[in-house]
């Protein structure tokens, strides 16, 4: 069932993704080459505690942080730990806040120090084939018109998205129907007023496929190439789609 947000909800998941921006943009400036992994959830951990919100990740299906960094050949549910980062790193975070009642997850990729031309190209195009979905998020349309928007900008580029893993709705629940696919798989259901959903291309440099690490829990690349990933969790209305951010 897709549930659609009151103005008084949606006024709630703004806060909530207000808060999450705030804290995402922070973590995002400590990406440098010699940071290690589990210090940006440690700030999270910290900022989420100043702000007195709840991480959504944590403990969900078990997954073990607040802050999912995700690196190079990584596309998503990378566990921040020992691991340091290095120059010329691709570096997704991904970060799930949940407050007053209401989910938003939100994710960006940025590079570590000096970045390979390929690295900077592959961070820039999902970026963007973010922003050609989100342009697509209007009432009226279908969930496909995000799906193909996304597809058509990353493998203009000569890029590929991944299909194994996809945007969501969210509000109450962090994850919720519908599903958003980054790439074309039918229509999909209508939107509407009021709904809010998060929109969240994982695009590779190599292939589509994925598998799952020995850890459970992180999505490497089949073919290990670079993947970068970006999310915003928007609302649709009756004209532009509201980010929250
Ligand atoms: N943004 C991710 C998603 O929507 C959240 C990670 S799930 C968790 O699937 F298990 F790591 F929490
Ligand atoms: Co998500």
């Amino acid at each position: 069932m897709i549930v659609v947000k009151s103005p008084e909800e949606i006024e709630l998941m703004r806060e909530c993704g207000s808060i999450l921006a705030t804290i995402l943009a922070q973590v995002k400036q400590e990406v440098r080459p010699g940071i290690r992994t589990s210090a940006l959830d440690e700030m999270v951990v910290e900022e989420m505690k100043k702000w007195g919100v709840i991480a959504s990740f944590k403990g969900y299906h078990g997954y073990p942080a607040s802050l999912c960094v995700s690196i190079n050949n990584e596309v998503v549910h990378g566990i921040p730990g020992a691991r340091v980062v290095r120059e010329g790193d691709v570096v997704s975070l991904d970060l799930g806040v949940f407050h007053r009642g209401f989910h938003t997850d939100a994710a960006v990729t940025v590079g570590a120090g000096e970045m390979s031309s390929q690295a900077r190209k592959l961070i820039e195009v999902t970026e963007s084939a973010l922003q050609e979905g989100v342009n697509q998020a209007r009432a009226g349309n279908h969930v496909g018109d995000i799906s193909a928007a996304v597809q058509r900008h990353a493998e203009s580029k000569g890029l590929a998205v991944v299909r194994e893993y996809t945007g969501h709705g969210v509000g109450r629940e962090l994850h919720e129907e519908p599903q958003v696919p980054n790439f074309e798989c039918g229509r999909g259901p209508l939107l509407r007023k009021g709904m809010t959903i998060a929109i969240e291309p994982m695009v590779t440099n190599g292939g589509w496929r994925t598998m799952v690490a020995s850890n459970k829990w992180t999505v490497l690349t089949a073919d290990g190439s670079l993947s970068a990933h970006f999310e915003h969790s928007i609302a649709i209305t009756d004209g532009e789609p509201e980010v929250f951010a």
